[in-house]
């Protein structure tokens, strides 16, 4: 089965008609330079000032998709939350990771248009400016890492799933398992923290300001996104929050997952799945509480 038919088939198996009308699709949110698609999730009832949660989906996917892998529905119906369900349409519905325009602030790129809805539900719904969150899983998760990196004065936090460091794509000719060159996905770049930080600083050199806080998750058997990726998030994130690594929890939360705790735990923690492959499972209530909507 060629991988297109069985993204195809997978799709098709997780749709479901009464989740159809769960989300709200938006037009005309604001600049979108690259064709992206907007769906959110509305709770029942909005808080006053909602914070907003962007869940980003991996290639192949769609926000219809993600709402049914990562399904926050019930804790933003608690809270008052909105949650954001985006679309990528182009490279296999990848997210750009790779090109200069997305890995630049305000550069024209994915990460700019995704921007552009937050800023739109922060007028639209007076959502808090203060509690904005990104996650997702795979090509999900490496855009949440470019996300904090190239908008840290929009994002509080990020939590995601087998993705890879801010940057590590930069100069790869696409962004699908297809049309990437594979260095990045294979785990062969290979940098130090301050060499990451300085990637990152380099994203918006006019940015002074605090670093979003980081929980990110890999599975020790992927062979799509090799683990070696998360220990290069690590790096990163350690450099730029200006965290070490404190201790290593066992069989947290759950057995076979190693906990890495940086600091005092707040600002940057990362898990090792022990024979856990592509996709690590969405923890939604772990999301939710690293993120203090719980
Ligand atoms: C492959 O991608 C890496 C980034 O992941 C980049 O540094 C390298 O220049 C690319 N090589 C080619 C030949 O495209
Ligand atoms: C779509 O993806 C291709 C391949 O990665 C890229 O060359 C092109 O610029 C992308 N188009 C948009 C609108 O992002
Ligand atoms: C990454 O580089 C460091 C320092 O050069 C080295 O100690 C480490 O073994 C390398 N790791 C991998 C996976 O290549
Ligand atoms: C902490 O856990 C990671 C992931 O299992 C492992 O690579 C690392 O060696 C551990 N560190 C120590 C000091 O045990």
């Amino acid at each position: 089965m060629r991988p297109s038919t069985l993204f195809g088939s997978l799709a098709a198996l997780l749709l479901s008609p009464v989740s159809d009308a769960a989300l709200t699709t938006v037009t005309n949110w604001g600049s979108n330079p690259t064709n992206l698609e907007m769906q959110i999730y509305l709770p029942k009832k909005l808080a006053a000032k909602p914070a907003v949660v962007v869940a980003l989906h991996g290639c192949g996917g769609s926000g219809q998709q993600y709402y049914q892998q990562a399904n926050y529905g019930s804790y933003a119906d608690d809270k008052g939350f909105i949650v954001i369900y985006p679309s990528s349409k182009n490279d296999s519905n990848c997210w750009d990771v790779s090109f200069p325009r997305t890995l630049t602030h305000d550069g024209g790129g994915d990460s700019e248009g995704l921007s552009n809805m937050v800023s739109y539900l922060v007028q639209k719904y007076n959502a808090d400016p203060a509690k904005v969150y990104a996650t997702g899983s795979s090509s999900g998760c490496m855009m949440t890492n470019i996300l904090l990196a190239v908008y840290p004065d929009v994002f509080s936090a990020g939590s995601c799933y087998s993705g890879v460091a801010a940057g590590c794509f930069a100069g790869s000719p696409g962004n699908s398992p297809t049309t990437s060159n594979r260095t990045c996905a294979n785990g062969d770049v290979n940098k130090s923290g301050a060499e990451w930080a300085a990637q990152v600083h380099a994203m918006y050199p006019s940015y002074k300001g605090a670093y979003p806080r980081m929980q990110t998750f890999h599975g020790t058997a992927d062979t799509l996104v090799y683990p070696q990726n998360l220990f290069e998030q690590l790096k990163e994130w350690s450099a730029l929050l200006d965290v070490s690594w404190t201790r290593n929890n066992t069989n947290t939360p759950s057995s076979g997952y190693t906990q890495m705790v940086y600091g005092d735990g707040t600002k940057l923690v990362g898990y090792l799945a022990q024979g856990v492959g592509h996709t690590v499972p969405v923890h939604p209530q772990m999301d939710m509480k690293w993120f203090g909507l719980l």
